[in-house]
């Protein structure tokens, strides 16, 4: 039983239901469905009742129980009710001498930040969170360590049951609406990697943003609207552990590894797309990713790569799970 299920049965019930019919139904025993409750009540959800008159779930303040989050990549976990943007907070932790592992999470951001300098709506009910890495590679090989995170997301999201794919560099979207993005940021020498911040922003149980700012506009979307509220930290944890292993792969094999599965759930695998060029605006078919993790693309010029900016489909598609459109 994840507290999910139980979550979900909950919320599903049109009154209260006895801790014996929760555990009976869940093939558990009642002191494991009083832990998950009492659970679900740390993490801000209103459950009324007991084990014996029922258990009647109220409502939410979405609040994120980061006390359970652990592993590796969660080895200091630096929780705050609202922050500017965590990316700002972790690089100067990282600036301090962070370790690798040193996570800032935060429930809503008044100032969070996209890529290329874009604004990053994260009202309360989404993640929001930067991590700080300390990668032994060369700094030439981490651009592509946020196609690994955006491929985990994508991962752990398809095992929730969302239709998520990945958009080129590190997008995470699903049936035509972007979910999820990384932002990356490193500090480096020629050939030493000093840190690498490395931020998600995830749209959740949020009302997504009508659209999120960009060249042009892009349809957001929030996880929720496929599986239902979701418990943050256990999305969350989901997501750590998951990176943690390929983040070990990504240090000992660097990107090769990941590029059959990045291409499987590239939302423009195939596709005719726009891109920057080496001189200037261009059109091509993508093919693929390379071992450095930049697009490959065949244009009127023959094979191509293109390693930074935006791509854009050219044509509405139909894809991995049902994605429709692309800006
Ligand atoms: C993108 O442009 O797609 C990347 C968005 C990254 C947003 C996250 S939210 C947590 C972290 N803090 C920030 O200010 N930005 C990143």
């Amino acid at each position: 039983m994840t507290t999910d299920s139980l979550l979900a049965r909950l919320r599903a019930a049109d009154g209260p239901l006895s801790g014996s019919a929760l555990a009976g139904s869940l093939g558990v025993t009642r002191a494991a469905v009083h832990k998950r409750i009492e659970k679900l009540r740390a993490s801000g959800h209103r459950i009324s009742g007991t084990n014996r008159v029922g258990y009647r779930w109220s409502g939410s303040s979405v609040r994120l129980d980061a006390s359970t989050l652990k592993g590796p990549l969660a080895r200091d976990v630096v929780h705050r009710r609202v922050l500017g943007s965590t990316q700002d907070a972790a690089k100067a932790l990282a600036v301090r001498g962070a370790a690798e592992g040193t996570l800032v999470i935060a429930n809503r951001q008044t100032a969070g930040r996209g890529r290329l300098g874009r604004r990053w709506s994260s009202p309360a009910g989404g993640l929001w969170f930067s991590l700080v890495l300390r990668p032994a590679v060369r700094p030439d090989r981490v651009p592509a360590l946020p196609l690994v995170a955006a491929l985990s997301w994508v991962e752990v999201l398809r095992a929730r049951g969302v239709p998520a794919g990945v958009k080129w560099p590190n997008d995470v979207w699903a049936d035509g609406k972007k979910i999820a993005g990384i932002l990356t940021e490193m500090s480096a020498e020629t050939d030493r990697v000093q840190w690498v911040v490395l931020g998600a922003g995830v749209n959740v149980n949020n009302r997504p943003p009508w659209s999120l700012p960009g060249g042009r506009s892009v349809p957001a979307g929030s996880v929720a609207q496929w599986t239902g509220r979701v418990v943050l930290e256990e999305l969350m944890g989901d997501w750590l552990a998951r990176f943690s292993r390929s983040y070990a792969q990504f240090l000992r094999g660097g990107f090769s590894p990941f590029r059959a599965a990045f291409e499987r759930w590239s939302v423009l695998q195939g596709e005719r797309v726009s891109f920057e060029g080496p001189s200037g605006p261009s059109e091509g078919r993508v093919i693929g990713v390379d071992r450095d993790g930049q697009l490959r693309l065949i244009s009127g010029r023959g094979k191509t790569t293109c390693g930074a900016g935006e791509v854009s489909l050219i044509r509405p598609w139909k894809g991995p799970g049902g994605l429709r459109s692309l800006p």
